[in-house]
């Protein structure tokens, strides 16, 4: 199985004509573009091959929408031609204080509406510092949550363990704290929720030079890219490495 990559933009770029150039650089197979919500449209008409997948959505969804004021619902995001969607990224948690009871709602609707979450979890620096098992129990402690809405269906779930140290820092996890992390993810879902096809990807601080040794790990099945993915120089390197595994 090929490795996913999905390409999170976070707030980037700021101009429509750099959008374009980085659509153009990043439109492949196996390739997950993420871009701001005022660029889905756009990037959605550009695109040959990539899938596309919003940053956010809100946590009801409401048939005729609802008075939310600045929010995106599912059926919204579904309709400008969105599969994915990232739910509980650390900077929302960090910045928008969003909590695990907000991130477990909004996988469930995410779900009901038929997009597939990209759920991310991960533990602070303090918390690795204190050792792998407490990184283990504290990521199980967030599915424990973010998943305990879900209905015992068949569907399809992609974790991304992001340890918040190694967002945006050039701090990476090594491939075998990934791997750890991975594989305790796996076996707290599959225990908790069987019926879940599940994906898991790693994400913080993925480069050129790094993503090769997190590839060779079976039980990294991708990539949540931020920084690399937002330059177009950048990361069609990480398309090609992971084309030509
Ligand atoms: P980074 O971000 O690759 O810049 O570390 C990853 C993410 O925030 O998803």
């Amino acid at each position: 199985m090929k490795k996913l990559l999905v390409a999170n933009w976070k707030m980037k770029p700021t101009t429509l004509a750099d959008v374009e150039l980085l659509t153009r650089a990043s439109d492949a197979e196996g390739v997950v573009l993420a871009p701001p919500f005022p660029y889905l449209d756009f990037v959605k008409k550009m695109a040959r091959h990539a899938e596309l997948c919003v940053q956010n959505v809100f946590f009801e969804n409401p048939k005729n929408g609802g008075a939310f004021t600045g929010e995106v619902s599912c059926a919204m995001a579904k309709a400008m031609g969105a599969t994915y969607a990232i739910i509980g990224h650390s900077e929302r948690r960090q910045f928008l204080r969003e909590s695990d009871a907000m991130i477990a709602r909004k996988v469930a609707v995410a779900l009901e509406a038929g997009l597939i979450p990209i759920l991310c979890v991960g533990e602070g620096h303090e918390v690795r510092h204190r050792g792998e098992a407490q990184a283990v129990g504290f990521v199980g402690m967030q599915l424990m949550t973010d998943l305990s809405l879900l209905k015992n269906e068949p569907s399809e779930l992609i974790v991304a363990y992001e340890p918040v140290w190694a967002i945006g820092t050039g701090n990476n996890a090594t491939p075998e704290q990934a791997s750890v992390m991975s594989n305790a993810i796996r076996k707290a879902i599959s225990t908790n929720h069987p019926s879940l096809r599940l994906k898991v990807l790693y994400g913080g601080s993925v480069n050129a030079g790094n993503i090769a040794g997190f590839a060779r790990e079976r039980d990294i099945d991708g990539f949540l890219v931020g920084g690399a993915s937002a330059d177009a120089g950048e990361f069609p390197k990480l398309i090609s490495i992971i084309h030509n595994l």
